[in-house]
């Protein structure tokens, strides 16, 4: 059974394998309008479960429009509207589900979730972000970042803002695929120390630096993220918003990067929060094609997982 539920629970090999052919289908699909089939139907006779308990656009529409150009059938389900938001056990569900589909991405909260779901469905498992981690969303980047640049392996990416669930996917790549990571932001928000380790461990630098321009010295890539995610307390925002103030990522700090990074931002962005929408919206800044590749780097992991 392959689940695709972390970048650092998948190997190095798996995960160059899932890009390259992600890089292949997106050439392959190459100016061909976005509802029509893909040459090849890996998916035909299969249905897929997109499982969401919290709100999504991109990863709802790319996971449905991907399985509909393999030839796949799709059915997008909200948590609050299953019996598992009434009371019934993940293990059930995942064995209910496993009778129906042949594949389930699941959006949730806890990571227990998601692990209590692959543990027990006998079908593939896709995570499609948790409160912890998220990545296929790193699958994306890195795919962005080699189309519009070559390899990433041996590169500085540099986090600003939340040491949040993206940032954790990130550390894992970073580790995996052989990339420096800084991350800058203040102390309380840092990522999870067992995260850096883990990078750290695969011969990557994974450092923190607290002065953001010094940071963003000699990046090729900057990224950021909201400062409140979904799983985050409303009432944190204020607070949020004053730790992480200095950490905006503007012209100013763009400048201090290598003239040719890139900016990269999952989305949603908040324009003048996070980041200035000079910086999204100006040269360095890949942030819609990154939002693109989601649909190609996921149709490869879903091939992976079902090995076809
Ligand atoms: N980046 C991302 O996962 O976006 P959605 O929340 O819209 O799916
Ligand atoms: N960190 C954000 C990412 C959204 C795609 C969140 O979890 O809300």
């Amino acid at each position: 059974m392959k689940h695709f539920l972390d970048i650092h629970q998948t190997s190095p090999h798996d995960l160059r394998a899932m890009i390259d052919q992600a890089h292949a289908m997106k050439t392959a699909r190459n100016g061909r309008p976005k509802g029509t089939p893909d040459d090849d139907q890996p998916l035909a006779g299969r249905m897929v479960a997109l499982i969401f308990e919290k709100p999504s656009t991109r990863t709802r529409v790319s996971f449905d429009v991907g399985v509909r150009q393999m030839g796949g059938q799709t059915m997008v389900l909200s948590g609050k509207e299953m019996q598992l938001g009434h009371g019934e056990t993940i293990a059930d569900t995942a064995r209910v589900l496993s009778r129906y589909v042949d594949l389930i991405m699941i959006r949730t909260f806890e990571e227990a979730t998601l692990h209590e779901m692959a543990e027990h469905a006998t079908v593939p498992v896709i995570n499609g972000l948790t409160n912890r981690t998220h990545p296929c969303q790193i699958m994306a980047d890195v795919m962005t970042y080699e189309e519009h640049r070559g390899p990433i392996a041996g590169r500085k990416v540099v986090w600003s803002g939340d040491g949040n669930n993206v940032c954790a996917s990130f550390l894992h790549a970073a580790g995996q695929f052989g990339f420096d990571f800084t991350f800058t932001g203040p102390e309380p928000l840092d990522p999870e120390h067992i995260w850096l380790d883990f990078a750290r461990g695969k011969g990557v630098q994974a450092v923190i630096e607290r002065d953001p321009v010094k940071a963003v010295q000699g990046a090729d890539l900057v990224v950021t993220d909201t400062w409140v995610s979904m799983h985050d307390p409303e009432s944190a925002k204020e607070r949020r918003h004053n730790q992480l103030r200095g950490y905006q990522v503007t012209e100013t700090l763009m400048a201090q990067a290598k003239p040719d990074a890139l900016f990269m931002h999952c989305l949603p962005a908040h324009r003048n929060d996070e980041v200035t929408s000079a910086v999204m919206d100006g040269p360095h800044s890949v942030v819609f094609d990154e939002a693109e590749n989601r649909l190609h780097a996921q149709k490869a992991v879903m091939r992976w997982c079902l090995g076809v």
